[in-house]
């Protein structure tokens, strides 16, 4: 029996989508969703009860908050899993590349955890950066200028339905991917300039600390602050430019999606994430 944590979020949402209908999996989320196990990180107690009879535990992280409250979830959802006697954990991480960001700590915790395990067998997505995330970082204004600090930098921004596709095909059949990171960023790099191409827009770029001063007067918490500063910084510095060497596309067994095209209809959809 495979368990899908986190439904109710954008990737786990997509997850659950190509997993529907299947005896063999069950859903978990905090949400109030019929049929779904209740899986709360943040509630160790109820996880006994939620892994109960579980083979294999998707795990998308749960990742907003401060390092330390990141850290507590992953902890209690890896030891759960070993107490209730699940086989494999696949856990959603981050690019290899993403060390600089701020959230990277939190991923390369619980990969070391992952890999700590004595009894478990582990698999770990190092998910790239979504391009339906550029949709919030660089989101055309109604003035018809793209203001964003990516300074002439690129991103290897990838579909976010790919990554599920990917973790749904992945979790079905774990045993072949035991002990792999795969590193799972989008086919071409996007920068500014060709954002606003795409949009019809014109690129301006602002500085990070434009950016910072704009981001803390949106009503952001704290957290998040230094998390969307370091994320521009780091595609800025070009250190998330390097597309797909051939994990996304072989996993996939097709050509990933346009990351430019899923950008744009993010966009265009007004829904970012
Ligand atoms: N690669 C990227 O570009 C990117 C961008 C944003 C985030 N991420 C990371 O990837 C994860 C999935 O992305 P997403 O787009 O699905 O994010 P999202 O739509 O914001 O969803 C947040 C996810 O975190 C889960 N979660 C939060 N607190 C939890 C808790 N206490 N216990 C269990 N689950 C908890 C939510 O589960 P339920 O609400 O269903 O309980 C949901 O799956 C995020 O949590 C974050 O760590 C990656």
């Amino acid at each position: 029996m495979l368990l899908v944590t986190g439904v109710s979020g954008g990737l786990g949402h997509l997850v659950a989508e190509r997993l529907a209908g299947r005896d063999d999996v069950v859903l978990g989320t905090r949400a109030p969703l019929t049929g779904a196990r209740r899986v709360d990180f943040d509630d160790p107690e109820s996880l006994p009860e939620a892994f109960a009879g579980i083979d294999t535990l998707l795990l998308i992280s749960a990742g907003y908050g401060e390092d330390d409250t990141v850290i507590a979830r992953h902890d209690a959802a890896i030891s759960a899993a070993e107490r209730a006697g699940v086989g494999h954990v696949v856990y959603t991480s981050l690019t290899g590349a993403g060390d600089h960001l701020p959230y990277a700590l939190a991923h390369r915790w619980t990969e070391r955890r992952l890999s700590a395990s004595t009894s478990l067998k582990w698999t770990v997505l190092r998910n790239g950066l979504y391009a339906e995330l550029l949709a919030l970082l660089a989101a055309p204004g109604t003035d018809g200028r793209l203001t964003a600090p990516l300074a002439d930098g690129r991103l290897a921004a990838v579909a976010r339905a790919d990554l599920a596709e990917i973790a749904a095909r992945v979790a079905l059949d774990p045993a072949p991917h035991a002990g792999r990171f795969y590193e799972l960023t989008g086919p071409r790099a996007l920068g500014g300039a060709e954002l606003a191409t795409a949009t019809g827009t014109a690129y301006e770029p602002e500085t990070l600390s434009e950016a910072r001063k704009r981001i803390s007067a949106s009503g952001a918490l704290d957290f998040q602050v230094p998390m969307l500063v370091g994320t521009y910084s780091a595609i800025a510095g070009d250190f998330l430019a390097t597309p797909d060497t051939g994990d996304l596309h072989t996993l996939l067994g097709r050509a990933p999606l346009d990351p430019l095209a899923v950008y744009a209809e993010a966009v265009g959809a007004g829904t970012g994430w």
